[in-house]
């Protein structure tokens, strides 16, 4: 899986403030509609985000709890949530979430659970946590919508095939409502949010990809260094003549506690 260490906190944190990814990240806020004196629960808060946007719509009357397991990203939430006495950032996973039965009003996550070996476990998780009529609002890119031109084609899907080794599930989106289903929840809302960078925006979530593939395929010996090297060179070179096309959907799934 994919290191959420020191390196790629500092990544996420620039591009996930560019406006590929705040728009994805505002779509999840938007569903999850978070509303004055709420407690809501930010599940691999990451660095902190939404986590600190959730806690002005909530106020000081309200509480946000965001939970990750990486000690670095958590470091970065903390400080990106320092003024904010109302927000607790807490090591825990979805396999236990350290909160007390019924006690959330809401619950958000945002590119998390492509990263989960037992999906269903965590859904009864959150379920746990939630209130009755709680809602939970689950972000996440369904990487069969992934569209990224290339003059090689073989070599994309090489450097596609060993990204795909980086998370566990890449069909969140259509696996999930069965799942929340079966589980308790009523399925709201399947929102689609797509993302299309024809330049290669440096704030781009392309860009952001192109870097981490590039390490990930390199650094877990799934690609030569020079094949993964040509790769990010000639989609550089395809920018500059603008020929440069990516297409990639990310989905908001909303449910309620029933
Ligand atoms: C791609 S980042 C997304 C962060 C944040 N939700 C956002 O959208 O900005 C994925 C995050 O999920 C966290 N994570 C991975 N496995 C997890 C688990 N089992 N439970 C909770 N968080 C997890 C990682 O540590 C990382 O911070």
């Amino acid at each position: 899986m994919l290191e959420f260490d020191a390196q790629t906190t500092h990544l996420l944190d620039t591009v996930y403030q560019g406006a590929d990814v705040t728009r994805r990240r505002q779509a999840s806020f938007d569903a999850l509609k978070p509303g004055p004196g709420e407690t809501i629960l930010d599940i691999g808060s990451g660095n902190g985000l939404l986590t600190a946007e959730l806690a002005r719509a909530v106020g000081p009357d309200g509480r946000v709890i965001g939970v990750d397991p990486s000690g670095d990203m958590r470091q970065s939430a903390i400080r990106r949530c320092r003024d904010f006495d109302w927000v607790d950032i807490i090591d825990g996973s979805t396999r236990h979430l350290p909160v007390a039965d019924a006690s959330i009003d809401k619950a958000a996550s945002v590119q998390v659970f492509e990263y989960l070996s037992d999906i269903p476990g965590a859904v009864d998780e959150v379920r746990r946590a939630l209130k009755p009529d709680g809602k939970l609002v689950v972000g996440d890119i369904h990487f069969d919508s992934l569209v990224w031109f290339s003059n090689a084609p073989e070599r994309m899907a090489r450097m596609l095939a060993a990204w795909d080794n980086h998370f566990v599930e890449r069909r969140v989106p259509a696996l999930l409502p069965p799942i929340l289903r079966k589980a308790g929840f009523g399925v709201e809302a399947v929102h689609p949010i797509t993302i299309c960078d024809h330049q290669l925006k440096p704030d781009g979530l392309a860009n952001m990809m192109m870097i981490l593939m590039e390490n990930y395929a390199v650094s877990n010996g799934y690609i030569s260094q020079q094949e993964a090297g040509d790769w990010a060179a000639e989609q550089r070179s395809l920018a500059a003549e603008g020929s440069f096309f990516f297409s990639v959907t990310h989905f908001v799934v909303s449910a309620k506690k029933l």
